[in-house]
């Protein structure tokens, strides 16, 4: 059953004690992605959107409840498992970009490819940089890039192996609009060509109905937000507009 799903999550629960006490972070999240659906997860900070993501990459454990990542279940996997898990099916994008410093932006790329053993990794990480537009950029070290360089490299290095399911917490909260579009476009183009499941933890309600589906993460309670198809796209047609006034406005200067 649990096949037909990207990802599939009963009943989901996280405690961490801390020096107050036991902290319950989530409290029962269920939710169902099919394969190739893009799906935004929005709600104040604090709220468990991380922690939510940390588990369903297999990075975190739950206290109870049931995970399945492309109809596999995580339970039961030791440490190694799931290493070998999200190597072959996950992918990661950060807010802070996290490159590794000292290696160029085709290095950057490349690192995961070598490590899966993957024999064309640079023609690969060539191809994906263009694909991001960085192809004058290879040999830059990440503090040489932009903030919106960085996270292109990020989202091409994310994509080289061609994983199952990529999750992106905050990918566009360290950047100005109009980098924050542009790299919201790589990935949903990324996306739709791969046929990447995209889980998207956003503040950006505009960024959040470009998604298929969208959730709130309300005290460690998730909900499905069901908006009309209408509604959805009055708001798209005005992210265009704005996005069109600020190009023209940044021609002008
Ligand atoms: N390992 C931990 N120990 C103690 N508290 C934690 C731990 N991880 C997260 N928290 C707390 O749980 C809450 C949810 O965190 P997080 O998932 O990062 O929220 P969000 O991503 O929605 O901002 C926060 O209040 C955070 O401080
Ligand atoms: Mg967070």
């Amino acid at each position: 059953m649990s096949k037909h799903h990207a990802i599939k999550v009963v009943q989901l629960t996280k405690q961490v004690q801390t020096q107050e006490g036991e902290l319950t972070i989530l409290k029962g999240v269920d939710m169902e992605v099919k394969p190739g659906q893009s799906v935004a997860i929005i709600g104040p900070s604090g709220s468990g959107k991380s922690t939510l993501l940390g588990l369903l990459a297999a990075l975190d454990t739950p206290s109870s409840g049931e995970i399945w990542l492309d109809g596999s279940p995580l339970s039961g996997l030791d440490e190694e498992a799931k290493a070998a898990l999200r190597k072959k099916k996950v992918s990661f994008v950060f807010q802070s970009f996290m490159l590794v410093d000292t290696l160029t932006a085709l290095e950057n790329v490349m690192l995961p490819a070598e490590l899966a053993g993957i024999k064309d990794a640079k023609a690969r990480a060539l191809n994906m940089l263009e694909r991001v537009g960085l192809s004058h950029r290879l040999h830059h070290l990440p503090k040489q890039l932009s903030g919106g360089e960085q996270q292109r490299v990020a989202i091409a290095r994310a994509f080289i192996c061609e994983p199952s399911v990529l999750f992106a917490d905050e990918p566009t909260g360290n950047l100005d609009g109009g980098n924050a579009h542009r790299v919201a476009d790589m990935l949903f183009a990324l996306n739709k060509e791969l046929g990447t499941t995209l889980v998207l933890v956003t503040h950006d309600n505009q960024l959040a109905l470009r998604c298929e589906r969208q959730f709130t993460m309300t005290e460690g309670e998730l909900s499905e937000t069901t908006s009309s198809a209408a509604a959805k796209d009055a708001v798209v047609e005005a992210a265009a507009d704005e996005r069109e006034v600020q190009a023209l406005q940044e021609a002008a200067c």
